[in-house]
């Protein structure tokens, strides 16, 4: 049986990637935080106690993985705070990189020995890391982590391809969840089907692309 690991995955959109994984016959492991029953009930495992920012994240998660294949690695954990010029908290910046940069890239790196021919790696990135889309400002710390994991994913889309693992790099639209305090234009359950379709169509050859959920290619 395929094996496909989600970072984020108790709740919001990484938990619906989760759930529709394990309808789809995947085996799933989901990794968190804390597990929440929504996820003890859609995952096969639940890797829990574990932070994409914590100091021991490799070996936590090599520990969890041990010696099993993953075919589809989705990191979906991040975080989203809010600065503004006239309240630059750079604590808060630099939390955000630690979260949503350098987190999956070091998931990415720790659970890369599981990774085989054929796998496929992805980040759920926002379109507020791209410059040229930025015609509002503002969401210093957000916006600049995500253009870091951006590229991040795009050096991994060239240093993977040898190995024939195809990278995505995807932004689920603007989805109703804790994050966006319930606002959004559709539902994480739309955004996470429409993902996967994503997912589904994701090849060696799109490797790399910076994609909306919705089939369009985003600007870097
Ligand atoms: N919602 C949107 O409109 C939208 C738009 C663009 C991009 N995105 C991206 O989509 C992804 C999922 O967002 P969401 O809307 O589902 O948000 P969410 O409902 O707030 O869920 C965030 C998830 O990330 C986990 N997380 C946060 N910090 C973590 C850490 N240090 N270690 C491990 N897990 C951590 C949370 O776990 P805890 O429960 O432990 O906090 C939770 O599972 C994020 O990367 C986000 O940037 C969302």
């Amino acid at each position: 049986m395929r094996h496909a690991v989600v970072t984020g995955a108790n709740r919001g959109i990484g938990l619906e990637l989760a759930r529709q994984l394990a309808t789809d016959g995947w085996r799933v492991s989901g990794v968190c935080r804390t597990s929440s029953a929504e996820l003890r009930d859609a995952a096969d495992a639940v890797w829990d106690g574990i932070d994409v920012s914590s100091a021991d994240l490799r070996e936590a998660l090599r520990v969890a993985a041990g010696e099993a294949s993953i075919e589809l690695l989705i990191n979906c954990a991040g975080i989203l705070q809010r600065e503004t010029l006239d309240d630059l908290n750079v604590a808060n910046i630099r939390r955000q990189f630690e979260v949503n940069s350098l987190g999956p890239l070091r998931v990415t790196e720790a659970l890369l020995p599981n990774l085989v021919q054929g796998s496929k790696l992805v980040v759920i990135t926002s379109r507020m890391g791209s410059i040229a889309d930025n015609s509002s400002g503002a969401r210093y710390g957000y916006r600049m982590s995500k253009a870091a994991v951006n590229m991040a994913f795009a050096s991994l889309a060239h240093d993977l391809a040898a190995r024939e693992i195809a990278v995505g790099i995807l932004h689920p639209g603007f989805v109703r969840t804790g994050m966006t305090g319930g606002n959004g234009n559709w539902n994480a359950d739309e955004a996470a089907a429409a993902l996967l379709e994503r997912i589904g169509e994701l090849d060696l050859a799109s490797s790399g692309r910076f994609v909306h959920a919705n089939g369009e290619q985003l600007p870097w």
